[in-house]
């Protein structure tokens, strides 16, 4: 039988670009039938990064340094798009208007207005299918804490407490790059870089922040250049955010989401822990393959921890008893993309257009809060 396709092309030839044709490449890891993604075109201003496309790429056919003339290119039907902050809301507007579906990444928008513009060019193409990338979320172990809490497994939830941690800027020797650099990150530095990770399961098991109370730190205020010089590094380095979540069931709980980039000794540090007055959950990339929770029984309470191995929730040839990764990540949400854009419901699927708004409108928040030294209710 033939495989379905869909014919892509991917705009911004970096660390992401290279994780997404990879993933592409390793369709055939998947049992289920879901349209594969076929990368025939490739656009970056730098075509030094086309070198390893072409290596690892048969059939690719399509090169541009002008993503413009990619989105002319009437065999390209979708565009993952990985590129600096700067440049997402001028190029995923133009994807969206050229008719062609997105994969964009985060912050989906260097700032709310930018975010704002993509969200109306959207509203404008509802024909063109649109999502967000955010992998943590896909690790089995962290599929079983969403599915505890779908199943009114945790009671009345008493807290979350969601974070994406980095250790490597620790090292002042490290030098500048443009997610350290405000101009081109955003001015909502780390919280633009590592936030939406944090939000994407609270924003879709429909947990919505009322305020916010934010605490941020620059440590770090310059770099070496790279060229024996140093350069400005204005990018907010850690930041806490102490949210008021309004539950549906009518009632309120707090909610923090730490992002940093120094939290010394992390050096890819994701989790989510969710209180809940009958069972609390837990997840963390340290411990990538291990469902940690804890079931109050009157006096007694104590964390077990399950090793879940390789039950994805979307099935794979790898054997349950085997260990999941991070390329294992991003192959399941490219997975749960395609299912999605061929009109497959999904348990849970990759961030929505209308939680990357609630993302901006928070983050938006955070940086008012902090400026006030205040909890600032969140408009949305
Ligand atoms: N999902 C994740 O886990 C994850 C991880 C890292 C980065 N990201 C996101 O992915 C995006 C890209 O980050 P990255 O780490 O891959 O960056 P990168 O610097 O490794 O790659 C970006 C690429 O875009 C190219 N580029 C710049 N301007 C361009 C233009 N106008 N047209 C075409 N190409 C252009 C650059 O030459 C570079 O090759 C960002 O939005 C970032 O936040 C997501």
């Amino acid at each position: 039988m033939v495989m379905r396709t869909k014919k892509f092309g991917i705009i911004g030839c970096g660390l992401m670009g290279k994780e997404f044709a990879s993933a592409a490449l390793r369709w055939c890891h998947l049992k289920d039938e879901i349209t594969k993604p076929e990368i025939v075109a490739v656009c970056d201003t730098n075509p030094a990064a086309f070198e390893w496309f072409d290596k690892a790429v048969s059939g690719l056919k399509y090169h541009f340094t002008d993503y413009h003339e990619l989105l002319t290119c009437e065999e390209v039907e979708a565009v993952y798009c990985a590129v600096p902050h700067v440049m997402h809301q001028q190029v995923y507007s133009d994807i969206i208007n050229a008719g062609k579906h997105l994969m964009g990444e985060k912050p989906f928008g260097m700032d709310k207005a930018q975010n704002d513009a993509i969200l109306e060019a959207l509203k404008n193409h509802p024909e063109v299918f649109c999502r967000c990338a955010s992998e943590f979320p896909f690790f089995p172990a962290c599929q079983r804490v969403i599915a505890w809490v779908k199943e009114g497994r945790l009671g009345q939830i008493i807290e979350v407490k969601a974070g994406f941690n980095h250790a490597s800027d620790l090292n002042p020797d490290k030098p500048i790059n443009w997610k350290r650099k405000n101009s081109v990150n955003g001015i909502y530095g780390c919280m633009g870089d590592l936030g939406l990770h944090t939000q994407h399961v609270p924003f879709a098991l429909g947990w919505k922040p009322k305020s916010v109370y934010a605490v941020l730190s620059d440590i770090v205020k310059e770099r070496p250049d790279g060229k024996g010089g140093t350069s400005v590094c204005d990018t907010w380095d850690n930041a806490t955010m102490l949210c008021r979540v309004e539950h549906m069931e009518g009632y309120e709980f707090p909610m923090t989401l730490e992002t940093k980039r120094i939290e010394p000794g992390a050096t890819d540090q994701w989790y989510l822990k969710i209180n809940g007055t009958k069972a609390s959950v837990y997840f963390t990339s340290e411990d990538p393959d291990a469902f940690h929770y804890l079931y109050a029984e009157g006096a007694i309470q104590s964390w077990c921890r399950v090793l879940v191995g390789y039950r994805s929730m979307i099935p794979t040839i790898t054997g349950e008893n085997f260990e999941f990764g991070f390329s294992d990540a991003i192959l399941q949400m490219w997975a749960a993309y395609m299912a999605e854009l061929e009109g497959r419901e999904l348990d849970f699927g990759c961030v929505k257009p209308q939680h990357t708004h609630m993302s901006h409108a928070l983050i938006t928040a955070a940086l008012e809060s902090y400026e006030q030294q205040k909890a600032i209710e969140i408009a949305y």
